[in-house]
């Protein structure tokens, strides 16, 4: 089966077996893959009953039914959370941790969120809520730019710059890293370019990122 980059970057993030809960499942194309692929067993999630239509029509061409429960709900809803891998994908940051709120205590072996906004916001939460991040990727596909993290239970302390960029993507020496940060750097020269004139705290407060990405863009891999 055919999944986009995007998918295939998120399955490859599942480990072999696991219980998945795949919130927010939509077309359960993810959880196909899975059961197919990495021997999971998956709970394919939403709240839109039009989305699991489509999701139980693919479950049954691709004859999974077994080992995929299909559930209408609002994230976890009241269930009984067993030791498991955990994918929200696809979605804002608010309504992501609207979905993790209260969960702290769950057998989550890893959380791999995949936000379509305020990385920032979702790597303070997580880190306040007592979660550290193990993995950071960033993919560009069909012209928009995914960054996918992954957290476990740990305590981490963060920086403003890293929790704004990623800390361990200031590490990676990928050449998407790099791609990634530059088109950061250039989006900023973009506002400072169309900022009038004062907004003095503002400018600073933009330079001083863009020194931050330059520095982070430089980073050799170490021998
Ligand atoms: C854009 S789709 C993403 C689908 C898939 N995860 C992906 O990454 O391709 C977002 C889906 O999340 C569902 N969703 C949003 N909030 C939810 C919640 N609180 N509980 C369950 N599903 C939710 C929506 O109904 C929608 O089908």
């Amino acid at each position: 089966m055919h999944l986009n980059r995007r998918l295939l970057l998120l399955a490859s993030l599942v480990p072999r077996g696991d219980v998945v809960y795949d919130i927010g499942c939509d077309h359960a194309l993810l959880d196909i893959f899975l059961t197919l692929y990495n021997q999971n067993e998956c709970y394919a999630i939403d709240q839109k009953e039009s989305a699991l239509k489509m999701a139980r029509k693919n479950i049954a061409s691709y004859h999974v039914e077994d080992k995929i429960e299909v559930l209408c709900q609002n994230g976890f809803a009241t269930m009984e959370i067993k030791e498991s891998t955990v994918v929200i994908a696809g979605m804002g940051t608010k309504t992501i941790l609207d979905i993790l709120e209260g969960r702290e205590e769950s057998p989550f072996k890893k959380i791999i969120i995949q936000s379509n906004n305020d990385y920032e916001e979702l790597r303070r939460v997580m880190m306040q809520r007592g979660y550290k991040i193990t993995e950071e990727h960033v993919l560009f596909d069909n012209k928009i730019w995914y960054v996918v993290l992954t957290f476990i239970k740990g305590v981490a302390k963060y920086s403003p710059f890293a929790l704004k960029f990623g800390p361990l993507l200031k590490k990676d020496c990928s050449i998407e890293k790099k791609l990634y940060y530059t088109y950061l750097i250039e989006k900023r020269k973009e506002i400072l370019k169309k900022l009038p004139r004062g907004h003095l705290g503002k400018k600073l407060e933009i330079k001083k990122e863009i020194v931050w990405l330059t520095h982070a863009c430089r980073t050799k891999e170490r021998k």
